[in-house]
């Protein structure tokens, strides 16, 4: 069975996650996001929203579950037998970091492998920080965030 890891803040999941999550699902028997559980970053939506909210937005894929983890990647791999991490790319200023990541992490566990899916060009501007901005300001989101979660975000910023 291929378990792979879509690991992220998601701080919200925004529409271009949205697309990697449904792409990322078919590639593999069970594909669990991972939502990174890390003060440090400030979050604007805790740990449990942000699980709860991506739980609203994936319930109707079937092979998709959502978790929360602390730590290394890799240590989460490892205990959920994933063997792949799919992250997404917008553009070419994302892939400096992300190759830099992905070679950490097969560094430290080389049965991990990274796979990285082109983001659709529907979405490549589209970013949790963009999402945020815009809804603080109290104008039109749904173009970036999933329709079922659009209230839930301009709640936050009420
Ligand atoms: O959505 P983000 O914030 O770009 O996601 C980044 C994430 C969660 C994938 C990355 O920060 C991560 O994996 N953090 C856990 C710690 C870790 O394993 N870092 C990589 C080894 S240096």
């Amino acid at each position: 069975m291929r378990i792979g890891i879509y690991p992220g803040s998601f701080d919200p999941v925004t529409l271009g996650h949205y697309d990697i999550i449904v792409r990322s699902s078919h590639l593999v028997d069970k594909l669990i996001i991972g939502v990174l559980n890390n003060s440090a970053k400030n979050p604007v939506f805790s740990i449990e929203e942000r699980v709860e909210l991506i739980k609203k937005v994936t319930k109707d894929l079937e092979n998709v579950e959502v978790l929360s983890f602390e730590g290394l990647l890799v240590d989460f791999c490892k205990q959920m037998n994933a063997n792949v991490i799919i992250r997404g790319l917008r553009a070419v200023s994302d892939f400096e970091y992300e190759l830099q990541i992905a070679q950490a992490n097969h560094k430290l566990n080389r049965d991990v492998e990274t796979i990285f899916l082109a983001t659709s060009t529907h979405y490549p501007f589209v970013s949790s920080s963009v999402v945020k901005e815009i809804a603080r300001y109290g104008a039109d989101i749904s173009r970036f965030a999933p329709e079922c979660i659009v209230d839930d975000i301009y709640k936050k910023f009420k």
